[in-house]
Parts: structure tokens; sequence; C-alpha cells
């Protein structure tokens, strides 16, 4: 690196306190009108910058990595999941990659749990009947939901994500939490492990996946899958997108083999099946899961220690790859 001051390219805008941390260290570009970069905006950036802070919706290919006369060398994702980078790629080019784990947990959670309360309690069909002016007072049979207390929530994966979940949901709500994650064969939090996914998704009236996307994950909820659950079960994603199939999904609800969904994350953002749309029992968010001031801020300072550790030649703190 040369001695005058590293240059970093901030991809989109992120929030303002940190964007003004990252300026007084390094020649920052920020992207003041929160546009995407185009490929060719991300292969300028490959070639004129020593540093490339993306998120998840840069797509990092192994074209726009391997741009020739690349002068990047590192990749500081200001996420945890990383699926947006073509990590084996920046490994044979010698290009590090750092994520930020940990700071985003309980926003995550929290989101999850959002979403399995508002498909059992239907709140996102009842504020539409609201707003549209459909409400005729209270009465006993109106818009019955179920109830969250006392079922059992099932996650597949059960990292640290999953383990936040299992606290709110299992000392919160009072659910039984069960789980599987071929690389936890112990239980904790309260939690307890199935040896199988089927098993999981036999026993759940919630699912709620908290797996990375990784070739072996992509439409691990396919149709066979999503026929295991129970035919009153809601489906809840707040890790990624590629991890459904959604358009098995999609067949599933219009079928009754399952009764909800509750989507933070889709396979093709942003861009939704257009079937979900029209459904009811379906609660769809952008994309919020770490969406939350104190979160966004320290996913920034967690993607700015890794340029610090980076710059000064020390070992990153969160290394992917
Ligand atoms: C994450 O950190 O993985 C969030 O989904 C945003 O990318």
């Amino acid at each position: 690196m040369s001695a005058e001051r590293p240059i970093v390219v901030v991809t989109r805008k992120i929030p303002a306190a940190v964007e003004q941390e990252i300026a007084t260290q390094f020649e920052t570009r920020l992207n003041a009108n929160d546009t995407p970069m185009s490929a060719e905006a991300l292969e300028e950036a490959m070639r004129t910058a020593d540093v490339v802070l993306c998120c998840v919706a840069d797509k990092m290919t192994a074209d726009i990595i391997n741009t020739p006369g690349r002068r990047v060398k590192l990749l500081a994702n200001y996420g945890v999941g990383f699926n947006n980078i073509d990590v084996a790629a920046a490994k044979a080019a010698g290009v590090l990659v750092s994520n930020t784990p940990e700071v985003l947990t309980e926003a995550t959670a929290d989101l999850a749990m959002t979403l399995v309360l508002m498909t059992a309690r239907r709140t996102g069909e009842g504020e539409r009947h609201l707003r549209g002016g459909q409400w005729t007072g209270w009465r006993p049979t109106h818009m019955m939901g179920t109830m969250v207390t006392g079922k059992t929530l099932g996650l597949v994966g059960f990292g640290r994500i999953a383990r936040a979940v299992t606290k709110k949901a299992h000392d919160g709500f009072g659910m039984k939490v069960i789980f599987h994650d071929p690389l936890v064969p112990n239980g904790a939090l309260g939690a307890e492990p199935r040896a199988t996914l089927k098993e999981v998704l036999e026993e759940s009236d919630f699912v709620s996946l908290h797996c990375p996307a990784l070739p072996e994950t992509r439409h691990l909820m396919n149709a066979q899958r999503l026929g295991e659950m129970k035919k009153s079960g809601i489906l809840i994603n707040t890790a990624r997108g590629d991890v459904v199939d959604e358009a098995a999904l999609v067949a599933a609800l219009q079928r009754g083999q399952i009764a909800a969904a509750g989507l933070d994350v889709y396979e093709r953002e942003p861009s939704v099946t257009s079937e979900l749309l029209k459904m009811e029992n379906v609660v769809l968010l952008p994309h919020l899961g770490s969406a939350t001031l104190e979160t966004r801020e320290a996913m920034g300072r967690r993607a700015l220690e890794n340029i610090r550790l980076f710059v000064a030649g020390h070992p990153l703190r969160d290394r992917v790859a």
C-alpha cells in the first residue's frame, strides 16, 4: 500500500456517524445518493481503491473481483452473510474478505420473532383491513389467529442468531424450541436437538431458518421438505432467500400444505414472486433483519475495525476468506 491515505469505497449510504469516522481515517468515496453501483462502477472501484466496503446488494462476482489492474486487497462486507461475494474467486485472487458477525444477532433474532408474531396473529392482514376501511367493529370471531405461547418452534441451524431466537422464544414466549444443526449435536438454552431436519419439520408449529446460504443449503426448503411441515405450520425466513425454493413455497401455500409464511429475504431480491404479494397469509418484509440504527452503526464500526487492522498489516478480526 502507498504512503498516501488508503482509499476506501463505500458502496451504499451507511449511517452518517460511521461514514464520518471512516472519512476521518481514510480517503473515502461515499455513495451520497445511495444508488446501487453498476458492475462498471464496482470494477472502477476495484481498480482505483484499496478497500471496498460492500453489502448484500452488491454482487461481487469473479469477473468483478478479477477486474484487470485490480488494486483492491480487502472486501469488507457490511453484513454477517457474505454470499454476495464469490469467496472462492477472492481467495484465488488473494483478496481478503471480512464480515460483521455478532453485532446484528439480537436485531435479526428480534425480527424473526416479529415474523412469528405477525404471522400467528395476522397483523399484516389486520392492518390492511383497518387501513382499507373494512373494519366494522369488534366481534368474537373476527380475524382469529393462533397462539404463540406453548407452541413448538423449530430452528434450522443453531448458530448465534438461532440461539438468540431461542432465548426470546423460550424464556419470553414459553415456546418449546427444537433444532437441527449437523454441526451442533447437543441442546443449549432450553432448545432440544433433533437428529434430522425431517423431525424438526414434522414436529414444529413454526419453522425458522437460520442457516447460511451455501451450495448445500440452496433450496433446502424445497417441495418435499415443505411437505414435511404440519398443514398448520408457519415458515419464517430471516436467513437468505435462496434457502427456500420460492416457487415451491408458493405452491405449498396455494395447496394449503402449510398455513402461512413470514419472509424477510427472497430468492431474487429486490424482486418478490408475484403470487406471494397477493396472499393474505404471507408477511413480507424488505430485508430488515439488521435494520436498527444501533445495529447498522455497529456493523459499520465492525467493518471499519477490519479495515483498520488490514491497513495496519494485522490479522483481520472477522476474516472469512
Ligand atoms: C446480514 O448481515 O447478513 C444481513 O442480512 C444484511 O446483509
